[in-house]
C-alpha cells in the first residue's frame, strides 16, 4: 500500500477559464460531450436521504469488482484496478478498507484540494489486492463551499472539477465507485456529472427512503439537462432485508411494491430493482466496517482462507468485539448477496455502456 500522485494529470481550472460567471449552455454542452465517453466507467451510489447504505454498498462493490480483476490477473487476463472515491465528509468510506486513523489518513485535505484547488490528484494504492482509494473526512466539509465559490466565477462549470478529474484517470481503472452523499447540493450536483451509472441503495422501510428515491429521480433529470445527458439510475439496490429459506420476506415486498408504483409514476422502469439483495447483519456489517474488512475478505478470513499478501501466510482468523471467531457461514452468505448483487448490476451498466458506445458511433458517423 502506498501513496500514488498520478504524474499525467493537468490542471482542471484553465478547462474553466472561458467560462465568465454565466456560460451558455452550449459552452458547457461542448465540454461535456468531451467528458462524457471517459466517464462511462464511473458508478455513483447516492440518494437523497442518508444512512441507506451508501458507503458499505460502495466499498462492498469497490472489493468485489477488485476481488475479480484480482483473479483475471492470476490467469493471466488482461486486468484494471478499481479506485473508490467518498465525497463525503463522515469518512465512513476510509473505515471500510481499514485507512481510518493510519498513514494515509488526511481527513480528506488531499482530495479537497484535488477537487477545488487543482491540487494533485493522489490515491492510496493497494488498500486491497487490485482496489485503490482516496481518504475523505471532515475536511470535505468544506467541499460544497468551495465548489459554489468557484462558481460564482465559472457557473455551472465548478461541477465539472471532479468530473475534469476523473476523465483524466478513469482510463487506469476498469470501474470507479463514486460514493457520495445527498446533503451538499454542489457536492452532489458534482458527483452526478461525473458518474454515468446510479446505484440507489434502500435500506429502510419508511417513506422517507421513498422519498429519497423521488429526490434522486429529480435531482438527475436536473443533471441530464445541465450536466450530464446520460446520468441515469442504472439499479436500485435494497440491503439491510431478512431473508427467510435464502427469500425475500414480506418487508422486502412491500418496499418493492411502493418502489413499482412510484417508478412507473415517475416514467421510470421497475426493473430497475435489483432482484438480489443483501440480507440484514447488522453485527456483522459494524464489524466489517471497524475492521477495516469488506464482506468478501471478512468471509475469506473467517474461513481461515485469506493470506497476508506481504508474507504470504493465512492471517488469523477474526474475532469480534466480545474475542469470539467470527462465524464463516453468515459472512459467507453475505458476501454471496454481494456477488450476485455486484454481476447484475455490472451487466447493466455494461449493456448501457453498449449502447452509449453505439450512440457515439452514430454521432461520429452523422
Ligand atoms: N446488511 C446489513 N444489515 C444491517 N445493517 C447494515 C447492513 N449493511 C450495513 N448496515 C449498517 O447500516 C448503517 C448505514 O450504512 P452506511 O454508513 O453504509 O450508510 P450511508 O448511506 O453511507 O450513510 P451516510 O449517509 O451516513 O453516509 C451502518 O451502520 C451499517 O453498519
Ligand atoms: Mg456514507
Amino acid at each position: 500500500m502506498d501513496l500514488y500522485q498520478f504524474p499525467d494529470v493537468t490542471a482542471r481550472m484553465p478547462f474553466l477559464a472561458d467560462f465568465d460567471d454565466a456560460p451558455t449552455d452550449q459552452e458547457v454542452a461542448a465540454l461535456v460531450a468531451l467528458l462524457r465517453p471517459r466517464l462511462r466507467n464511473v458508478i455513483g451510489i447516492t440518494i437523497g436521504k442518508g444512512g441507506q447504505g451508501k458507503t458499505t454498498l460502495a466499498s462492498n462493490i469497490a472489493y468485489m469488482l477488485a476481488e475479480e480483476q484480482a483473479g483475471r490477473a492470476a490467469n493471466g487476463k488482461s486486468a484494471k484496478p478499481i479506485l473508490y472515491v467518498e465525497l463525503d465528509a463522515n469518512g465512513n468510506g476510509r473505515r471500510e478498507f481499514g485507512l481510518q486513523g493510519g498513514a494515509f489518513d488526511d481527513d480528506g485535505a488531499r482530495l479537497l484540494k484535488a477537487i477545488t484547488m487543482d491540487g494533485d490528484f493522489e490515491v492510496v494504492r493497494g488498500v486491497k489486492p487490485y482496489l485503490d482509494s482516496t481518504v475523505s473526512g471532515a475536511k470535505l466539509g468544506d467541499l460544497s463551499s468551495r465548489i459554489s465559490r468557484i462558481s460564482m466565477a465559472h457557473g455551472r462549470g465548478a461541477n465539472l472539477l471532479l468530473a475534469l478529474l476523473l476523465a483524466q484517470v478513469s482510463h487506469l481503472y476498469r470501474w470507479i465507485i463514486l460514493d457520495f452523499s445527498p446533503g451538499d447540493k454542489e457536492t452532489q450536483r458534482s458527483g452526478m456529472a461525473a458518474a454515468t451509472h446510479h446505484v440507489a441503495p434502500i435500506m429502510d422501510s419508511d417513506n422517507g427512503t421513498l422519498d429519497g428515491l423521488s429526490t434522486l429521480a429529480q435531482l438527475l433529470r436536473r443533471t441530464r439537462r445541465l450536466l450530464n445527458p446520460e446520468a441515469e439510475i442504472t439499479a436500485i439496490a435494497f440491503l439491510g432485508f431478512a431473508k427467510r429459506l435464502e427469500e425475500q420476506t414480506a418487508q422486502l415486498e412491500i418496499v418493492r411494491t411502493k418502489i413499482e408504483d412510484q417508478l412507473t409514476k415517475a416514467n421510470l422502469d421497475p426493473g430497475l430493482m435489483l432482484d438480489g439483495f443483501v440480507r440484514k447483519a447488522d453485527g456483522l456489517a459494524a464489524l466489517c466496517r471497524n475492521q477495516g474488512r469488506p464482506a468478501r475478505e471478512m468471509a475469506m478470513a473467517a474461513a481461515g482462507e485469506l493470506k497476508d499478501l506481504e508474507t504470504g501466510q493465512f492471517v488469523p482468523r477474526p474475532r469480534d468485539e466480545r474475542g469470539r471467531l467470527v462465524e464463516p457461514t453468515t459472512a459467507i452468505k453475505l458476501a454471496g448477496d454481494y456477488g450476485e448483487l455486484v454481476g447484475d448490476l455490472i451487466r447493466r451498466a455494461r449493456a448501457r455502456n453498449s449502447v452509449l458506445r453505439g450512440q457515439d458511433e452514430q454521432g461520429a458517423v452523422a
